[in-house]
């Protein structure tokens, strides 16, 4: 078992560009391996390779990390691309390179994605209003150097939560204030569980 560094916002590494696997060797397995191992140490339900330092274009999800009734289903995503999403979804989201930070984020409520395995073999995967579907597409925009922070439903919740954890700008007071007025209009903050990837 051998867990990585994993990297926190600001670090360049998050925004850098990822390259496409070729060669599907013993690296490759040895990388998923220790994303898992990173993943499942922290936490989290999914794990992008930059957030490890590694500009590749792989990711690792286990929607049942962390559960008790269920068992680990790992799924390695080697050179994923959307092939179609449809609708919008909204839910409470973290990143592991975020520690602490959670917000609701706006996203396709149905994804269809082809991937590679750590074989190289392509396969596809559907995914509709479930967590899988929202751990795809929040490790797919790491490795496009996208982060969840750009996808908020609401700047000022965004704003807060990362004030409270000493990033950004805000001053944490002001900004409760002009959550509560935003609240009393449009927000509609879920208490559902968090997922953190
Ligand atoms: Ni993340």
């Amino acid at each position: 078992m051998s867990k990585l560094k994993v990297r926190y916002y600001p670090d360049p590494v998050l925004k850098a560009s990822n390259k496409k696997i070729t060669m599907f060797d013993k690296s490759v397995r040895k990388l998923a391996q220790d994303m898992l191992d990173t993943m499942y140490e922290n936490d989290g339900v999914g794990l992008a390779a930059p957030q490890v330092g590694v500009s590749k274009r792989m990711m690792v999800i286990d929607v049942n990390a962390g559960s008790e009734e269920h068992p680990r289903r790992p799924i390695v995503f080697i050179n994923p691309v959307i092939l179609s999403q449809e609708g919008e979804m909204t839910g409470q989201e973290g990143c592991l390179s975020f520690p602490g930070v959670y917000f609701e984020v706006r996203r396709a409520r149905k994804v269809v994605v082809k991937y590679q395995n750590l074989n190289g073999q392509e396969l596809k995967i559907e995914a509709e209003n479930n967590l899988l579907c929202r751990a795809i597409q929040h490790e797919m925009d790491h490795l496009d150097g996208e982060l969840f922070i750009d996808k908020a439903v609401s700047a000022i919740q965004r704003d807060l939560e990362m004030a409270k954890q000493g990033l950004g700008e805000g001053d944490v007071i002001e900004l409760e204030t002009q959550l509560k007025e935003e609240a009393g209009q449009t927000i509609n903050i879920s208490k559902s569980k968090s997922m953190v990837s």
